[in-house]
């Protein structure tokens, strides 16, 4: 597979570099050096792209200029220079000083370009990001990133020239959410390996990051009240291996290195199922007062929390309470899904009591769209993981106001497998090319459901089969960009055969980058 592709890279490159100087001449004319990359061959697609003028090279005398009073505008900056530094081999000094030449990030502009948007104008004398917010700087810096040769994200110095081709750029996200959810439950995954997914979902404007923190096999996040759901609960993972769990400084440390690449982080409790690791950590959330024994399988279904004991509420408030208190941003996963061991009325009774506690913690209500069985309280949000798209409840729900994320499992579970061939995953919900991952429309997925319901998209990675960073990669990796894809660029730029070309030429780059990923038949690949 991609492992062994590096190598015979490196030898052909050894053979020519043995080669008599002026070998390669010999034949002709040494070919042109290839242009800049044009300004739409991104993903996401940009809304609105226009071509013109010649290009910018970034050189040793490059300054990247950022507004003065902004702390969050120059930590892009940074941000961008810590990208470009290695590979380029410039300086690229970070100045506040006004001057027209460089790259120039610049806090302002339009309306229309709204909380992520931005506008990329480059000109021989500058590059000139454009946004109302540091978030939109920041997705524009992604936008130049990809612009630059494949070669940018080499940690070493590498020879240019590093052009971004001449025109503008104006771009805005289609949805307001668009995420990515790694289940740390099933196998734990350490403080390093969230970080380096974030900074890969960064690339591809990622804004945020699901954590499904518990599960029947591991409880992954400290909880002072109840400190053995960590210590116990989280001491095996799925096949037994040693497990793990989050301190909340370990949390604290994801939650900044998100922000401080634009991204949220949501945490998920999953209650009344899913709940083992819990139950087996405290005999008194069991109804029948014992707790049960640890499980490192694979089945779902099978446990849940006891409705009718008071007890049950005091736990759901004290861990509420304490993962709120680490999460800055507005949402709180409570879970809901095959909820299979409770009955109808005890699912809708419980739902709306942890419904209610998530509200007193000052916190919005996620939950699968299960939920939608229940009574879904003001403001909640559903995230439908269905396969049919005709489900009635859930269409009713949306009509009543609650909104939706769509992470439809036949298209946008990356723990699918590709093909038969695919040694990790699942395929409960049948086999996920890159083209039936992308070829979809979120805002017409579901029948009956009017498309501002509609809050965006997210690509869940369960990880029964996935086991370490680089099992992530091969599953994320190429199915991600074209979620994300999804939930930024207009629906007037989907198109799948231009999509796979922009697609292609992302290989050369996650190559540079480690990310071992699913060369595709479907796609076009360059190297
Ligand atoms: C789910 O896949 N059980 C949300």
């Amino acid at each position: 597979m991609r492992r062994l592709r590096l190598p015979i890279l490196l030898l052909c490159t050894a053979l020519l570099a043995s080669l008599p100087q002026g070998t390669a001449a010999a034949d002709g004319p040494a070919p042109p050096a290839a242009g800049p990359r044009p300004l739409d061959q991104v993903i996401p697609a940009p809304a609105s792209v226009r071509p013109g003028g010649d290009p910018y090279t970034i050189g040793g005398r490059t300054v990247i200029r950022v507004p003065a009073g902004s702390a969050e505008a120059r930590r892009v900056g940074s941000y961008l220079a810590g990208l470009l530094r290695p590979s380029t081999g410039h300086p690229l000094p970070l100045t506040t000083r006004p001057g027209a030449d460089g790259i120039r990030l610049r806090l302002g502009g339009p309306e229309e370009l709204g909380e992520e948007g931005y506008r990329l104008h480059a000109s021989p004398r500058s590059v000139e990001i454009r946004a109302r917010t540091a978030s939109g700087l920041f997705h524009g810096v992604q936008t130049l990133r990809q612009l630059l040769p494949a070669r940018v994200e080499a940690r070493r110095k590498q020879p240019g020239p590093w052009r971004v081709a001449g025109g503008t750029v104006t771009d805005v996200p289609r949805y307001a959410y668009r995420g990515a959810m790694l289940d740390v439950a099933r196998h734990f995954f350490t403080v390093e390996q969230v970080k380096r997914y974030i900074d890969q979902l960064a690339l591809y404007k990622i804004n945020t990051l699901h954590l499904h923190l518990t599960d029947d096999q591991g409880w992954r996040i400290a909880i002072d009240s109840w400190p053995r759901l960590a210590t116990h609960g989280g001491s095996t993972e799925v096949g037994g291996g040693p497990g793990g769990h989050y301190t909340k400084d370990d949390y604290r440390e994801i939650v900044r290195h998100a922000a401080a690449r634009h991204m949220t982080v949501v945490p998920e409790i999953d209650m009344p199922g899913h709940t083992n690791a819990a139950l087996a950590s405290y005999p008194e959330l069991n109804c029948d007062g014992v707790a049960p024994p640890l499980y490192t399988g694979i089945e779902v279904g099978f446990s849940s929390l006891c409705v009718p004991l008071e007890t049950t509420y005091d736990f759901v408030d004290d861990v509420v309470r304490e993962i709120a208190e680490l999460t800055p941003g507005p949402y709180l996963h409570i879970g809901g899904d095959e909820a299979h061991r409770t009955g109808e009325e005890d699912y809708a009774r419980f739902m709306e009591r942890a419904q209610r506690i998530v509200a007193e913690h000052g916190k919005t209500v996620v939950g699968w769209h299960q939920i939608t069985g229940a009574e879904p309280a003001e403001g909640a949000i559903a995230q439908y993981w269905g396969t049919a798209g005709r489900e009635e409840g859930v269409a009713e729900a949306a009509r009543n106001g609650t909104r939706l994320i769509l992470s439809p499992a036949d298209r946008a579970y990356l723990d699918m497998k590709y093909d038969e061939t695919t040694p990790l995953g699942l395929s409960w919900a049948g086999h996920v090319e890159v083209r039936q991952s992308y070829d979809w429309d979120p805002g017409a997925h579901i029948e009956g459901v009017p498309g501002d319901a509609v809050l965006g998209v997210e690509a869940p990675l369960w990880t029964e089969t996935v086991e370490n960073g680089d099992h992530i990669e091969f599953m994320a990796f190429p199915r991600l960009p074209g979620i994300a894809e999804l939930g930024w660029s207009p629906a007037s730029a989907h198109d799948w055969e231009d999509y796979r070309t922009r697609l292609a030429a992302q290989g050369p780059r996650w190559e540079l980058m480690g990310i071992d990923y699913w060369r595709s038949p479907q796609v076009p690949w360059t190297d």
